[in-house]
């Protein structure tokens, strides 16, 4: 049996993987871990744990020493992320494969959002897409139940900064509709096939964001009587009750003819 091994290190997560087995195991370290403050990325995981849905990852087990702030996660292997699908010249993204990407994403978000679970980390990296070309939202670790929410006052600002919604910044709760603001950046990415804000810092996006409402632009690539522009645009509103539910945006992109 061949082990394929892989090794990340980011601020507060190691990833080990075991791919021969069509698993990946993902080994949290969580230094903050607080049992009495259910919002750390342990619990973001947890969140996920009896998750069912083919656009989320499957998690098939998690094994937890939350006083040592370790847990392991076993989930199905999901593939590549999306971002490297969004990297890669080779690989074809037309229309019909931004549509029906989009439609899978937004199936999972409704499913997440159905379960009174936020995300709060919605990003091509966090899309797995696998050798059938389907996606699966992953990295529960930044997500909140609703009702954990509604037991704190405010939550520090999650998540990645060019995805973040304003209202995150001015210090807000985050509801669904800050998934699909999410959402509405890697709508843009996937058919831009850029970084959004591209080489501006991240106060400077934040102020960006919040004071001028600016928001990815150099749309070349997009007609702008497109509905997937147009989605876009309304998944992008400053106000998150102008935005639509994950649902929605859901219903719509199935409508679409391809
Ligand atoms: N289920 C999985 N299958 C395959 N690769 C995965 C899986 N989960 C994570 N990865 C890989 O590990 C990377 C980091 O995992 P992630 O869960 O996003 O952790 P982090 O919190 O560090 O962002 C991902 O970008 C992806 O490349
Ligand atoms: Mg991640």
């Amino acid at each position: 049996m061949t082990l394929l091994f892989k090794y990340y290190t980011f601020a507060y997560v190691t990833v080990l993987f075991f791919l021969d087995m069509d698993a990946a195991v993902k080994l949290l370290i969580c230094s903050d871990y607080d049992p009495l403050s259910p919002l750390t990325s342990i619990d973001g995981e947890i969140n996920a744990q009896f998750f069912d849905h083919p656009n989320v990852v499957k998690i098939y087990a998690i094994d937890k020493k939350t006083e040592q702030g370790l847990a392991l996660v076993v989930m199905e292997d999901g593939g590549q992320t999306l971002q490297n699908i969004i990297d890669d010249p080779q690989e074809k993204l037309d229309k019909k494969t931004c549509i029906r990407f989009a439609e899978q994403i937004s199936s999972g978000l409704e499913y997440i959002h159905s379960n009174g679970i936020l995300h709060l980390d919605i990003k091509p990296a966090n899309v797995l897409v696998n050798s059938k070309k389907i996606c699966k939202i992953s990295d529960f670790g930044c997500s909140v139940t609703v009702k954990a929410l509604e037991t704190v006052s405010q939550i520090k600002p999650r998540g990645t900064v060019a995805y973040c919604a304003p209202e995150i910044f001015r210090g807000l709760k985050p509801t669904d509709r800050s998934d699909v603001y999410s959402f509405g950046i890697l709508l843009w990415q996937l058919k831009a096939r850029k970084w959004p804000y591209q080489g501006v810092s991240k106060e400077r996006i934040i102020y960006m964001v919040v004071a001028q409402s600016e928001r990815p632009h150099n749309f070349t690539s997009f007609e702008e009587e497109d509905t997937y522009f147009y989605l876009y645009k309304e998944c992008i509103e400053a106000s998150p009750l102008s935005r639509p539910t994950a649902s929605k945006v859901n219903i719509v992109f199935k409508s679409i003819d391809l």
